[in-house]
């Protein structure tokens, strides 16, 4: 596997591969990797004669409250699991090298921006939206793979590649989680044990959520307080949001009958976890839950 830190180093090993006429899959991460992670390498891999990832924890998406100084950075590691999965290239540039002093230039989706995290954390996506953008351009892939378990993150960017008219496949993976349930995220390393057993209610909110609509119920309204009832019954967890949304607008729906997705958010002591489950409406197949 080659390391580029460069922008004008990846550009050039990118056009190459274009030009030798190799597929190129790629998949965009901030590091501190898990099972998750790897799992969009593999589709990658198994999609693409050329598969890169990028790790670089983006300043941009995170909030002047938020974790970005201690978000979690194992680049030796990272590194080791990456070659293992033969990838081809990795792209890890510095801060200074992906927002030079002087770049003003963002990259916003409109609206979507605003809903479920993007509303908790304000300027979030904005942050998300533009250092992808700047990515895809950078790599020019026919292939890029994101994960469910960030839903709200994926439609937003799918929106951004179709208002923008960019020229990459978006695939996106289902959620890896651990053997208990807890989907996979580099975060989960901020919990204590007693926490991470207290975030498990995140799914087994969900779980509660999917056993009533396996029962017939429809109605949001009942489906979302019988979520939040599970929440609030774990003294650990504080509720963030608890939404039943349309997949692609993201807007509220009032019943699932065409399917919904069901997205909650919780802060496990100051950990903010998220977890969703995608409710398919009549003849379309249930998602895969890995594990
Ligand atoms: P990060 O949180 O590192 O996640 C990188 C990719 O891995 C995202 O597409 C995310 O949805 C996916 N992922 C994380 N946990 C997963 C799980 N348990 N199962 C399946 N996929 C999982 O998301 C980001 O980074 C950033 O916002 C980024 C897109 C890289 C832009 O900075």
């Amino acid at each position: 596997m080659r390391t580029v830190s460069t922008v004008a180093e990846m550009q050039a090993t990118c056009r190459e591969i274009r030009r030798s006429g190799k597929s190129l899959g790629f998949v965009p991460t901030m590091g501190a990797l898990h099972e998750g992670h790897l799992s969009l390498v593999r589709a990658a891999r198994s999609h693409n004669q050329v598969v890169a990832a990028s790790i670089f924890v983006n300043p941009l998406q995170f909030g002047p409250t938020e974790d970005f100084s201690k978000y979690p950075r194992t680049m030796e590691r990272d590194k080791q699991l990456l070659e293992t999965e033969k990838v081809d290239l990795l792209f890890a540039p510095p801060p200074d090298e992906m927002y030079p002093h002087g770049a003003v230039t963002t990259v916003y989706v409109a609206d979507l921006s605003e809903k479920l995290d993007g509303q908790s954390r304000p300027g979030h996506f904005k942050g998300v939206t533009t250092v992808v953008a700047k990515l895809f351009e950078i790599v020019r892939p026919d292939r890029a793979y994101f994960g469910q378990k960030d839903a709200a993150q994926v439609a937003v960017l799918r929106k951004m590649v179709h208002d923008l008219n960019m020229d990459v496949e978006v695939i996106v993976c289902p959620i890896v989680r651990e053997r208990d349930g807890l989907a996979m995220s580099s975060r989960n390393a901020y919990l204590s044990a007693e926490q991470r057993k207290q975030a498990l209610v995140l799914n087994r909110s969900l779980m509660r959520v999917q056993a009533l609509a396996d029962r017939g119920e429809k109605r949001a309204a009942v489906l979302r307080d019988a979520g939040e009832q599970v929440i609030a019954e774990e003294p650990g967890a504080r509720l963030d949001y608890f939404a039943i949304v349309d997949v692609n607008t993201l807007d509220p729906v009032e019943d699932i009958s065409k399917g919904a997705l069901v997205a909650v958010a919780a802060y496990v002591g100051t950990t903010r976890l998220i977890d969703n489950l995608v409710l398919h409406g009549p003849g379309q197949a249930r998602q895969v839950i890995q594990r």
